[in-house]
């Protein structure tokens, strides 16, 4: 699952100062495809006006249990049709009120009609929200089995500082697509790395390569949102850390080689995604080289640099599954199938580089997965966020079968 497409979404907003932040909820909750019922309390009503959300969610705003719905009983279809439920703001008041199962208002009738997964999102002053009773009734929600989301800590509205912001609504909209993804990857370790690697000339130069790591990373962050422990390598790249992932940053082929053979052990899958410079300059000048101007040429002395998926073939067990990458300008299947021999693999996933919208930098990606025993499956021009679900779907059936 890529976003929200198809997925209705019922939104309670409480009357905390966080309730504006919800606005923007909406917004991205409709962008990344999902449908939107707006549940609100009296007091959100005050901070925010019900019109603002009739707009952007395009329905009626669920405000009043008395109000004329022309024969329907419109909280109770909003709570029958959505697939995962959330409060955002959820106040301490709410929060008292959902742990005890009371239905005083149209938004928390609402919610004690939903059957799907539900998420608070408790924002509130943080000696409210450090309050024994607040976190008493926090713990009753989540061992009914509602999610909470951890407040943010940092400079609140009421100028105390500490937990009790509501996070940003792009983590929100991030977790409540978390939490309607299946959670085939639980208790499952997978180990990724992504981006180039940096291999310095002298202080200001490097020798490296056009990956962006949008593939790694799209991969790193399906996982986690499969429900896997995931760890991601990566070299500097232009992205944001993914959410949930333990993220280890590094520059070259040999800091990376360094962190990937340290977390190997752990991990039941290792996807090494990385554009690993294959050379690297023999020696690391301390000084900038300086321009001379009577030549017009310099030359550079290039070592070659550890195969790290090579390596980790080398020292994989039985039970853990090795995954390579292959970016290729010809002979894209011979050369795979020989790397899946050399390089010990299970699988790989190759690419023509220079093919239109695949490949470094693009957001998507043509591969062609090829396996250890010959099976190979063309994935077609996509998303590469879609691309990395299809590789998961691929190694979780083929994990499946040799169980
Ligand atoms: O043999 P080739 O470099 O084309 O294989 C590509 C695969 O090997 C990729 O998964 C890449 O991350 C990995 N690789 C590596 N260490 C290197 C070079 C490539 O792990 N030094």
């Amino acid at each position: 699952m890529t976003g929200l497409n198809g997925k209705q979404i019922l939104l309670g907003i409480t009357g905390g100062i966080a309730a504006y932040k919800a606005v923007e909820l909406v917004r991205l909750l409709k962008k990344a495809g999902a449908g939107v019922d707006v549940a609100m309390t009296d007091a959100a009503l005050r901070f925010v006006g019900k019109t603002t959300f009739e707009v952007l969610s395009e329905n009626p705003v669920i405000t009043d249990l008395w109000e004329d719905s022309h024969g329907s009983v419109a909280h109770i279809d909003a709570a029958a049709r959505c697939d995962a439920a959330v409060i955002a703001p959820a106040t301490a008041n709410c929060i008292a009120k959902l742990a005890q199962g009371m239905a005083d208002d149209a938004l928390t009738t609402t919610f004690l009609a939903v059957t799907a997964p539900i998420m608070i999102c408790p924002s509130m002053n943080t000696h409210m929200y450090e309050n024994i009773r607040v976190q008493r009734n926090l713990d009753l929600l989540e061992k009914d089995g509602v999610y909470i989301l951890d407040p943010d800590a940092g400079d609140l509205a009421c100028k105390t500082v500490g937990p009790g912001r509501l996070p940003d609504p792009w983590f929100i909209a991030d977790r409540i697509i978390r939490m309607l993804c299946p959670k085939d990857f639980a208790g499952r370790q997978v180990l990724v790395s992504a981006g180039p690697t940096l291999e310095p000339i002298d202080p200001v130069r490097y020798v490296s390569n056009h990956s962006s790591g949008k593939m790694g990373y799209a991969i790193a962050k399906a996982a986690e949102m499969r429900g896997a422990a995931v760890t991601l390598v990566t070299g500097p790249v232009c992205l944001d850390p993914p959410v949930g992932v333990d993220t280890i940053c590094v520059q070259t082929c040999q800091e990376m080689a360094d962190a990937m053979l340290s977390k190997m052990d752990g991990a039941d899958i290792i996807i090494q995604v990385a554009a690993v410079a294959d050379f690297r300059p023999d020696r690391q000048e301390t000084l900038k080289i300086k321009k001379i101007s009577d030549q017009d040429r310099m030359t550079l002395t290039m070592v070659q640099n550890p195969d790290i998926l090579q390596q980790m073939g080398e020292k994989k067990r039985q039970d853990q599954f090795l995954v390579g990458f292959a970016a290729e300008t010809h002979d894209l299947a011979a050369n795979a199938v020989k790397k899946i021999q050399k390089k010990n693999l299970d699988m790989i996933a190759a690419n023509l580089v220079g093919v239109r919208d695949s490949g470094f930098k693009a957001d998507t990606n043509q591969v062609t997965v090829f396996m250890k025993d010959g099976s190979q499956t063309d994935i077609p021009l996509m998303d590469k966020k879609a691309v990395a679900h299809i590789l998961l779907d691929t190694i979780l059936t083929r994990l499946k079968r040799t169980s």
